[in-house]
């Protein structure tokens, strides 16, 4: 089996067609995975017509084919207007160098500083259960997707579930002191989850758990990022409160479900949001109605009008109210993950629509 870098190393030599850049060099291989003799990958390119994608599809399945690899799985992005900048303003780093992190000068910017640009968003809800981490899974992809530089933390310290909810197989690599993120679906992510052997339970308590957050923050070498989502635990417990106190720039999604209890509970992080001068930006009714996929028609089965109160009562707004229904992925898909909505999907098209006013209300357009 092939390692991710080798998998790098054998397409070193491929080159994007409108820039003439190989793309390893301009870090367009992104989230290959590798599953014993099968290779899946997204290949970012200037243009995206069929020529290109044929050509490029033909040379990378050649390379793979001359290192063993037979069966590969190649998804194509058009590259974002940052990107095609950055491809045409500076030389990248070569491949050998690429887990080093990109954009060098930029990256050790800590994410910390008053100055940098991140874009922090936590989200949060009062109960458990209601879909937070499956909102900020697919918020963050929904942003990668829009080509965005996205970062997730899943803050959930004892309760970690984005590793699995994203089919993340692999763990993070340590390079010259640093942690390394894993990269899937063009989303750069840590949890605890990836420390942790075989689900044993995390008995560490109290202070650890902001040391712990604190060592994401600064530890791990992020690399240049536009957005950088937290999946907070349930609650207004103490971790939502380091979040509060640690990231004071940090804005703040609230997910709830339909139900008026739900509602009620979730005005609390609400509060706990406004009273540490948080900016909500708006509110998620999660499994919010079921759809019959035979007549189309809605049945509230949790009751109705949680999220629409909950964003009034807290002078906020209601961003999207998501139907009840797991993704539609299969075991056998390369890129098969338990949580993630494709982008053609009903439910991947509700988030692209949040991830799109989450990028006008961040002045990012
Ligand atoms: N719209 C939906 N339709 C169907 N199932 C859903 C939906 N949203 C979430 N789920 C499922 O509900 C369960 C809880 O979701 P999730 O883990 O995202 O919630 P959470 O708020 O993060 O929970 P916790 O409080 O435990 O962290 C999961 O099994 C998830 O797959
Ligand atoms: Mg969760």
């Amino acid at each position: 089996m092939l390692s991710r870098e080798q998998v790098q190393e054998a397409l070193s030599t491929v080159i994007e067609p409108t820039t003439k850049k190989s793309l390893a060099q301009l870090q367009w291989i992104r989230d290959i995975m590798v599953k014993e003799a099968r290779v899946s990958l997204t290949v970012v390119c200037v243009k995206t017509d069929e020529e290109t994608k044929s050509t490029l599809d033909r040379q990378i399945k050649d390379q793979l084919a001359a290192a063993g690899i037979n069966d590969v799985h190649i998804r194509f992005r058009e590259a974002s207007e940052h990107e095609k900048e950055e491809a045409g303003m500076k030389q990248a780093e070569p491949t050998a160098e690429r887990f080093k992190g990109r954009g060098e000068g930029l990256e050790d910017l800590p994410l910390l500083d008053p100055a940098s640009k991140v874009n922090f968003i936590a989200v949060a809800s009062g109960k458990g259960g209601v879909g937070k981490s499956t909102v900020t899974v697919n918020l963050a992809v929904a942003l990668a997707r829009k080509g965005k530089k996205v970062g997730l933390i899943d803050a959930d310290i004892y309760g970690f579930s984005v590793p699995d909810m994203m089919g993340i197989e692999e763990s993070p690599v340590v390079l010259d002191g640093a942690i390394m993120p894993v990269e899937r679906f063009g989303v750069k992510v840590m949890s605890m989850g990836f420390f942790i052997q075989e689900n044993s339970p995390v008995i560490w308590r109290g202070p650890m758990l902001g040391k712990m957050l604190r060592q994401f923050l600064t530890d791990v070498k992020w690399g240049e990022l536009d957005y950088l989502l937290l999946d907070l635990p349930p609650g207004t417990g103490d971790i939502a409160l380091d979040v509060h106190q640690m990231l004071p720039q940090s804005r703040e999604i609230i997910v709830t479900t339909p139900h008026a209890t739900a509602a009620f509970v979730a005005a609390r992080a609400g509060a706990m949001a406004v009273q540490t001068k948080h900016e909500v930006l708006g509110v998620v009714e999660n499994m919010a109605y079921y759809e019959c996929s035979g007549c189309g028609k809605r049945d509230y089965i949790f009751g109705r009008g949680g999220g629409a109160k909950l964003a009034e009562n807290i002078h906020s707004e209601l961003l999207a109210q998501i139907p009840l229904g797991a993704p539609d992925n299969h075991i056998s898909e390369a890129d098969y993950s338990p949580s993630v909505y494709k982008e053609s999907s009903n439910v991947g098209q509700i988030y692209a629509d949040v991830a799109a006013q989450i990028i006008q209300k961040c002045g990012q357009d």
